[in-house]
């Protein structure tokens, strides 16, 4: 068994991460067919498809935090879905609310409203409120995120931890707290934080921050263990990290960012994949290729040379795959690599991901 295939046997949670383009969220839901093949049952979370994938795999626009099952012949089930910020925000007001009608209250909040679509950490933490979820929802083994294609991507990762680190922050208390005089916001002091805040979600949200925060009361200790949790399995050994690569100046670089950021994390790294590889080309050699195409004469001549330029790209790749994954290894020794090729066609249905499915379980490290 390759480490690859140990990975998707055994792990809880499988973060794929990349720059766009590289084949991330193809790479993702062919790992999700080897576990499904391994007899697994499968989740993969993606972030922002291409639509040729979409339809790949039966997901469509509109179905917010829908699972759908993808039809696969094999041991295991293979479900998808995507990220939906505003249901998962509202779904953790209303598993954590004392009361429906305190869930309600909150998810009519003004301030909520601007909060739950405006915030750009607010959809980090909600990749991490819904990898909560999924990884303790009990028709699944394994859930594989697919992050989006930014490159701040894993500051998803730290969203839990800051979203407990506010939760408990004296402000914060103090706002929540149940006040003497009525409202918080009748007092002067707190006036340049309300502002603040209201400045960071933008609108006239000053009166509804400080209603939401007392409607909230009570709700930010289950919302502070979900995130503390979820920031506990994403460093675990339940939880793998594949960065996915290409054989590309950009892509490579991308790459070596992601893994400073991991180290960075105090994250460790298994695997790469490199995705779209120039496929090997005959048995030879560009040299040999090269110097067939000196000694022959006329079209096979050309056609020597023609095969000695395919055959340069795949091994300049293979070199530029190889200095990467020598530079990485000082930080993660345990590195290994999968190979995949570059597809003739686009990745558009399930049957091009089963080859790249296909490629996965078998390469050698
Ligand atoms: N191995 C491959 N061979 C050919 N095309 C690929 C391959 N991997 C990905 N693609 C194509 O590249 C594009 C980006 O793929 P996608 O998986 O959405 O990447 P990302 O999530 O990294 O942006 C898609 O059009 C996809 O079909
Ligand atoms: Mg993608």
């Amino acid at each position: 068994m390759t480490q690859l295939q140990a990975i998707t046997q055994t792990s809880e949670v499988i973060v794929t991460c990349g720059t766009g383009g590289v084949g991330k969220t193809s790479i993702a839901a062919a790992l999700g067919v080897v576990a499904a093949q391994q007899g697994r049952r499968v989740v993969v979370v993606t972030i922002d498809p291409a639509r040729r994938l979409l339809d790949a795999i039966g997901l469509h626009d509109n179905t917010g935090n829908e699972i759908l099952q993808v039809p696969l012949d094999s041991a295991g089930e293979l479900w998808v879905t995507m990220l939906d910020v505003r249901e998962t925000f509202d779904s953790l007001v209303r598993d954590t609310s004392p009361t429906v009608e305190r869930a309600n209250e909150v998810m009519k909040n003004s301030f909520y409203r601007s909060l739950s679509k405006s915030l750009s950490g607010t959809r980090d933490y909600m990749a991490a409120e819904r990898l909560y979820n999924l990884h303790n929802d009990s028709r699944f083994d394994l859930v594989i995120v697919d992050t989006p294609p930014s490159r701040n991507a894993l500051d998803f990762l730290e969203s839990p931890e800051r979203l407990a680190r506010f939760l408990k922050h004296p402000i914060v208390r103090f706002l929540v707290a149940p006040s003497r005089g009525g409202f918080r916001i009748a007092n002067a002091a707190m006036q340049p934080v309300l502002k603040a805040i209201s400045g960071i979600v933008g609108g006239d949200a000053l009166t509804g921050a400080a209603a939401f925060l007392q409607a909230f009361d009570g709700m930010e200790t289950e919302f502070s263990r979900r995130a503390l949790a979820v920031a506990d399995t994403l460093r675990s050994d339940a939880t793998h990290f594949v960065i996915v690569t290409a054989p590309s100046p950009d892509a490579l670089s991308e790459a070596d960012h992601f893994v400073s950021e991991l180290s960075r994390l105090r994250i460790s790294l298994q695997h790469v994949v490199a995705n779209r590889m120039p496929p090997a080309f005959g048995a030879l050699t560009s040299a040999e290729e090269m110097k067939q195409a000196s000694v022959t004469t006329g079209d096979l001549s050309v056609a020597h040379s023609v095969i000695a330029g395919l055959c340069e790209d795949a091994e300049i790749a293979r070199i530029d795959i190889g200095a990467f994954l020598e530079r990485t290894r000082v930080l993660f020794p345990q590195l290994d690599i999968t190979y995949t090729d570059e597809m003739p066609a686009d990745i558009h249905d399930m049957e091009s991901i089963a080859v790249l499915a296909s490629q996965l379980a078998v390469h050698p490290a």
